[in-house]
């Protein structure tokens, strides 16, 4: 039995071996012409998934056949990269343009997809009418409050989860107000009206529409403890006075570089506030201090494996807090990270290993 078993057993090793090494050819190069790889992860990432699965689209994405096809059938979530940002939907003070932001609203609702609100105040992305402003305060706070009451009251039934603050915070924790060391932008919202600012945004959206979830986005909870702790303090803070907010976005801008456990414990710990936790705004950049022309396959693997621990880890949180996993771009093609390949798709829109381990993880 054992010699007539053998010649068979050895066979089967090296079709194996040649198999896999089939396999991880193709998947390194981004390729799916194995038919066994194709068929098995034959299923687009929003039927694999419990939670959404998000991307980001601008005007463009409209003209873009490849990738307007993986929105559709890879995602059921999409934030609007700029669109709705006040530099594009605010020429002046007192008008609103809603061109762009209401196109890719509407496309994403004919196609039963969930459009997330990005973003009613931030730092960044300014209009020059708002950088001269010179009014007072009074005349700040009514800038503030018509911007969210404008936005809410306009996407209402249509937009029903808010970024209504990003990046409030500086790495060390504090409020981000002037440029310090561990803050190399300033904020206008903060210096002209003052420390509580935060929580009136979160008073002005839920005034003007009550049934919208609002969330406080930020992006380094995975390097910065201060940061993740100041996160949580504000929200404890905002519950003991009233302040209505419902979830967290971690944008998790990050690289190979990061380690698991770090990414892990952003994930685990800001789910410790008890809110939703959305993964808002995903990539993993592969490029640090030394500079690729291109990936190697080692560093496509490790990324494919980054992308397998946020999976399972964000998984693994109750289903109650799961808002989704929305991902910073569509293919390498069209992130806003230049010379670098951070996304699940490489410029040719074909599926990267990246794509396989983030399937399998939320598969797990
Ligand atoms: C970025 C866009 O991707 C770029 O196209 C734009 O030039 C600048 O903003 N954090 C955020 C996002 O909350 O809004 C930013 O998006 C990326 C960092």
């Amino acid at each position: 039995m054992e010699l007539s078993a053998r010649p068979i057993y050895l066979y089967l090793i090296g079709y194996l071996l040649f198999f896999s090494q089939c396999v991880t050819k193709n998947s390194t190069a981004g390729l799916t012409t194995d038919p066994v790889v194709a068929e098995k992860y034959a299923d687009p990432l929003k039927l694999v998934s419990p939670f959404p699965i998000g991307t980001v689209m601008s005007l463009s994405t409209f003209g873009l056949p490849q990738a307007l096809s993986i929105v559709k059938t890879e995602f059921s979530s999409v934030t609007c990269e700029n669109a709705m940002k006040i530099q594009a939907t605010q020429p002046t003070a007192t008008t609103f343009n809603f061109t762009e932001s209401d196109s890719i609203t509407n496309y994403c609702l004919r196609n039963g997809i969930r459009l997330h609100g990005h973003n009613l105040i931030w730092h960044q992305s300014l209009p020059a009418w708002l950088t001269a402003f010179q009014g007072d305060s009074a005349a700040w706070e009514n800038v503030l409050k018509s911007r969210i009451t404008t936005m809410l009251t306009h996407f209402k039934g249509r937009v029903k989860s808010w970024d209504v603050v990003n990046e409030a915070l500086s790495d060390d924790g504090l409020l981000r107000v002037g440029v310090t060391s561990s803050n190399s932008k300033a904020s206008l919202w903060a210096q002209k009206l003052g420390k509580d600012y935060v929580a009136r945004c979160f008073q002005y959206a839920h005034a003007a529409d009550p049934d919208a979830r609002l969330f406080y986005n930020d992006y380094g909870q995975e390097y910065s403890p201060a940061k993740l702790n100041a996160i949580l303090a504000m929200v404890k803070d905002f519950q003991k006075r009233g302040i209505p907010i419902h979830g967290l976005g971690l944008q998790f801008h990050t690289n190979i570089q990061r380690s698991d456990t770090d990414l892990k414990n952003a994930i685990a710990q800001m789910a410790t506030s008890g809110l939703l936790i959305h993964i808002s705004e995903l990539d993993i950049s592969m490029n640090g201090s030394q500079s690729y022309s291109a990936p190697t396959p080692a560093m496509l693997d490790i990324q494919k494996s980054r992308m397998n621990v946020i999976a399972a880890a964000y998984k693994a949180l109750p289903a109650s807090q799961r808002f989704g996993i929305t991902f910073w771009g569509i293919s390498d093609a069209n992130s806003w990270i230049t010379n670098d390949w951070p996304l699940l798709f490489d410029k040719s829109y074909a599926k990267k290993p990246a794509y396989y381990g983030f399937w399998d993880g939320l598969k797990l």
